[in-house]
């Protein structure tokens, strides 16, 4: 028996299982009036004609995929809104974070929090998260920077899944800065030391390649070490400077480089080249008074583009999906077709799940976003919009 039907007046997708460029982002499907036949949390059929029986019934005028963020700070502990303030007064980034401020304020707070405390505050932002239609969420390590916070932080990830509904992904980001004490190269080995352990809690490693934080070589000997080791690679880059660093995750075929707000041509064209995923966080730049990505000079290069919130206490406090989708719109001039391939298949990309979610489709996972009186111009249009409701794995979470 068909446990749940969704009726959609307007049915808008992306297709497949691989990412998509250039004029691809842009080819979502959109159906009239289809029913979505979901069983064991999959999608078994979706047909112009409405099943005969079945256990449950919703309507709704707009269906998507489940939203997918593929990047975010998640667990932090503690807020930042002095450096807000700091910041709207004219202090940079590099100057919070070179002062010993920053995010050094969130690794001492987190490297005190309990696992507890930690799970408690996080696990509000992945319930807020679900309301508003983000079914899938990685989660990355970073405000430890020793081996025991890290770990720390890793475990709280994999409870955090084991509690929430959503599909959750994490990332060892352990090379987020240096931590006070050790010079680079001393915390470098440190990082290369914990990695067997950081295995056993995830496949992604992530190295945050900057000014102020890691330089080119020894981000290049952390992620050589890393992929030996069978990790799959993404690098923070070209976000405050550009000192090389998505040409680095080029070099290595890395599976994302995140932020490219000063990303150069040349390296525009090595991502295009090395399948690259680029990860665009517009909130980002919002927050830090910034410019803004060239999406437009991305995407039509033929890389890959993803987005994502980048939710984090410093550069980021925003995990509003409708946010990020609307500075999308209107600061990275990227049509809201495309932002939905961006938010979803391309995004499950990134997250190496786009064989079983990121897109509506019979044989994937039943995750979907359910809205009334919307099309999807609507969703980047309407900051803060809730869906009516969504449906993870096939069950369904009414707002
Ligand atoms: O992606 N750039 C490094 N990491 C974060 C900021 C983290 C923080 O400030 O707490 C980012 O912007
Ligand atoms: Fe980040």
């Amino acid at each position: 028996m068909i446990q749940l039907v969704v009726a959609a007046e307007k049915l808008c997708t992306p297709k497949g299982s691989s990412p998509k460029s250039g004029q691809e982002m842009s080819r979502v499907e959109l159906l009239d009036r289809v029913y979505i036949s979901i069983e064991d949390g999959k999608i078994i059929d979706i047909s112009t004609s409405k099943p005969k029986s079945f256990v449950r019934f919703v309507e709704a005028d707009l269906v998507v995929p489940g939203f997918v963020d593929c990047h975010t700070h998640i667990p932090f502990y503690g807020f930042r809104e002095n450096d807000f303030l700091k910041r709207v007064g004219g202090a940079t980034y590099l100057q919070l974070h070179s002062s010993g401020g920053g995010l050094f304020d969130t690794v001492e707070r987190v490297r005190k929090a309990s696992e507890s405390d930690l799970l408690t505050f996080n696990l509000r932002f992945l319930k807020e998260l679900l309301k508003k239609g983000v079914t899938t969420v990685e989660c990355k390590s970073g405000y430890g920077l020793d081996k025991e916070s890290e770990l720390k932080q890793l475990n709280v990830i994999d409870k955090l899944s084991k509690i929430v509904p959503q599909d959750i992904v994490s990332t060892f980001l352990g090379a987020h800065a240096v931590p006070k004490g050790l010079s680079e190269s001393e915390y470098v080995d440190q990082l290369i030391d914990m990695l067997d352990e950081v295995k056993n809690y995830t496949s992604f490693v992530d190295i945050f390649c900057e000014v102020g934080a890691f330089g080119v070589e020894s981000a290049r000997t952390f992620l050589m070490k890393a992929q030996e080791k069978g990790f799959k690679l993404r690098v923070h880059a070209d976000e405050i400077s550009n000192i090389g660093a998505s040409r680095l995750a080029a070099e290595f075929k890395a599976v994302s480089a995140d932020h490219l707000l000063k990303i150069d041509d040349d390296a525009i064209q090595a991502l295009a080249e090395s399948g690259t995923i680029a990860v665009l966080m517009p909130s980002t730049s919002f927050h830090l008074n910034e410019t803004y990505a060239p999406a437009r000079k991305l995407i039509e290069s033929n890389v890959f583009v993803a987005i994502a919130s980048d939710f984090n206490p410093g550069s980021s406090p925003t995990l509003e999906p409708t946010f990020v989708m609307h500075l999308a719109v209107r600061h990275l001039k990227m049509s809201p077709e495309e932002v939905l391939t961006a938010f979803t298949l391309n995004a499950a990309c990134v997250l190496n799940l786009s064989d079983r979610l990121g897109t509506v489709e019979v044989g994937k996972q039943a995750d979907l976003v359910l809205y009334d009186d919307a099309s999807l111009l609507t969703l980047p249009y309407m900051i803060g919009l809730s869906p009516k409701a969504v449906v993870k794995r096939g069950q369904v979470f009414e707002n």
